[in-house]
């Protein structure tokens, strides 16, 4: 298996982010924005920002996503109908609106989430004749501070090109899906090394946030095995919580819903709980 390079500088300390529900929290207070990303597809990225920014809200934080892939998984998984999403990710890169008016509600309270239109799709190549084309999201995310958002998810897709720079440059933290198979690790030195350009020359204080294995199959040996590997050779950067394989996890989209919404007892729903408790001690710790 491949053996990546992992820097292991912290993710940032800051403030735990405000139990109360965030309502007039002290103005000036910036979101902690995580990218969720890997450009391996198909390893719960999209699973993860919807079902983890879910566990967050349910914890009366307030959170936003922003469904950077083209795809549009994430904005389908929320159950957004293709109508509400001509406010979206690509007006809102290419300043056309700004984040209070692309940010819409979802049926979760305290979450809200940019959609991805169809207009997404051609960002990548519009975006590299732009001024400062790598920190468009950055930009368009200044505008989270002081409105009272705890943490803004980034799902990114399937790619390194620059929608996902975008995410990288305008992130305090990357979170990375890695799932639990054979070639769970193959791509992430590329990734890392994406990570250490961006460091380089647009976000020098970009951490690792974690890594959280995915579709766990407990039934499966070669899970185990990998889930060993990853954990003896990235350590504690690898969270406890594992998310298991569930049908209810990849039942729940095609419901417009995130899994605690529709069977908030599976497996799954509670690993994605589990997740969340451990995200928010990680903030707890690094900011006492
Ligand atoms: N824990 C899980 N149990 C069962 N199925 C899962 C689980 N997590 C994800 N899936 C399913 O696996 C597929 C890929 O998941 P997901 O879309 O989250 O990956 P992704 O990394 O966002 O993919 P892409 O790279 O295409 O954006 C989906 O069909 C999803 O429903
Ligand atoms: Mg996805």
């Amino acid at each position: 298996m491949p053996r990546p390079q992992l820097d292991a500088r912290p993710a940032p300390a800051r403030a735990p982010a405000d139990a109360d529900g965030g309502a007039g929290g002290p103005a000036g207070r910036a979101p902690h924005i995580i990218a969720i990303a890997n450009q391996k597809g198909g390893v719960g990225k999209t699973t993860t920002a919807i079902n983890l920014a879910t566990a967050l809200a349910a914890t009366k934080v307030r959170v936003l996503v922003i469904d950077l892939d083209p795809q549009g998984n994430a904005s389908t998984g929320f159950g957004i109908a293709r109508e509400a999403r001509r406010q979206d990710t690509y007006r809102l890169l290419s300043g056309d609106l700004p984040l209070s008016q692309a940010a819409i509600p979802t049926q979760v309270p305290g979450l809200s989430i940019v959609p991805a239109g169809v207009d997404l799709a051609g960002a990548e190549v519009e975006l590299v004749a732009t001024e400062q084309r790598e920190q468009r999201l950055t930009e368009a995310l200044g505008a989270a501070t002081g409105a009272g958002v705890d943490y803004i998810l980034i799902d990114c897709p399937p790619a390194l090109g620059l929608l996902t720079i975008n995410a990288l440059v305008a992130a305090h933290a990357v979170l990375i899906p890695l799932q639990c198979e054979f070639f769970a690790l193959e791509g992430i030195s590329h990734l890392m090394r994406t990570i250490e350009r961006v460091r380089g020359r647009f976000n020098p204080a970009l951490a690792i946030q974690g890594i959280v294995l995915t579709m766990f199959d407990k039934r499966n040996n070669l899970s185990d095995m990998v889930a060993q590997d990853v954990r003896s050779y990235f350590g504690d950067k690898v969270y406890r919580t594992v998310i298991p394989r569930n049908v209810r996890v990849s039942e729940a989209p095609s419901h417009g819903k995130p899994v605690l919404l529709y069977d908030v007892g599976c497996a799954g729903s509670k690993a994605y709980i589990q997740l969340a408790g451990e995200l928010i001690r990680q903030h707890r710790t690094l900011a006492a």
